[in-house]
């Protein structure tokens, strides 16, 4: 049963420079916390709330301890907040998240409104349009696009992790509705890599795995993506979720991918999972790999 890890699965650059803060941090002594949970995965957050590290839902829940800012980033009014309230702040929003704030604030200066395609409950979409001056549409679909009325202008941008094929299909929509768009696609580098990777991951795959948080935007769409050209996919959280009889022909192979937010260990336990549940030698070309280049 050959098994393929795609080249670029788990850990994201914006991820990855979250939690080794995270950890120093966790090491340091000094009373710290992190404004939401660092990343979607459960396990990560069990594993530094046990160290202290806890996440807090509000910035008003911080009292006088270090907050942690993650990579999705916040609004300028949370950072404020904080500041005000004598916070030390360690912001590690990730410098895709980061230019996505820029632009939306330059843009939006003249008042020009914002469209902001994306998930409008995602913390990342909702701290983004924190950055615009005035008047924010969020989008998250072509039929949602073609709701809007005729604009004159407008600055159009996009959740870092949204799926590039549904960002074109509304793009295309909303160059009908806008006299004047400024278009710019701001899905990061490592969204692209990895869903594209996927794709052509899963189509040649018998089966796929993809090993995330349920609750990663990122991870669901690597599953959605998968799910579409290859019917025998799962996702799990941990190699203990697969199925014993999930590879049942040695002919079979077994695809697996990872979001931007799990661990390096979890993926490499469901490859070994895989190759104890067959008990053979793994492809040896199938590697871990969590650059984002
Ligand atoms: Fe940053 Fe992209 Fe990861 S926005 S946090 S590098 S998925």
């Amino acid at each position: 049963m050959p098994v393929e890890v795609a080249a670029h699965a788990g850990f994201c650059m914006g991820v990855s420079r979250a939690v080794e803060k995270a950890e120093a941090m966790a090491k340091d002594g000094i009373p710290s916390c992190t404004l939401g949970e660092l990343i979607h995965n459960p396990q990560v957050i069990r594993d530094l709330a046990e160290r202290g590290l806890e996440p807090i839902r509000e910035p008003e829940e911080a009292g006088s301890r270090r907050v942690l800012i993650r990579s999705h980033g916040v609004s300028p009014q949370v950072l404020e907040k904080l500041r005000e309230a004598g916070n030390e702040i360690l912001d590690l929003t990730c410098p895709f998240v980061d230019k996505l704030h820029r632009i939306v604030e330059e843009g939006s200066r003249d008042g020009t409104p914002v469209i902001l395609v994306g998930e409008r409950d995602h913390p990342e979409v909702r701290g983004t349009a924190g950055w615009a001056h005035g008047e924010v549409m969020f989008v998250a679909g072509p039929g949602e696009a073609e709701r809007l009325p005729e604009i004159e202008k407008a600055v159009v941008v996009c959740q870092t992790t949204f799926p590039h094929s549904r960002w074109e299909a509304i793009l295309e929509v909303l160059q009908r509705k806008i006299r004047q768009p400024d278009c710019r696609c701001t899905i990061c580098n490592a969204t692209e890599i990895r869903q594209k990777e996927a794709r052509e991951l899963a189509a040649r795959a018998d089966a796929m795995i993809v090993v995330g948080g349920r609750n990663s935007a990122n991870t669901q769409k690597l599953y959605a993506i998968c799910k579409n050209v290859c019917p025998r996919t799962i996702l799990v959280e941990s190699a203990a979720e697969i199925p014993p009889a999930f590879a049942n022909k040695d002919s079979e192979m077994i695809g697996i991918t990872a979001g931007a937010s799990t661990p390096t260990d979890s993926l490499k336990e469901v490859v070994t999972r895989m190759s104890e549940l067959e008990n053979k030698d793994l492809n040896p070309t199938a590697e871990v790999d969590t650059n984002n280049d």
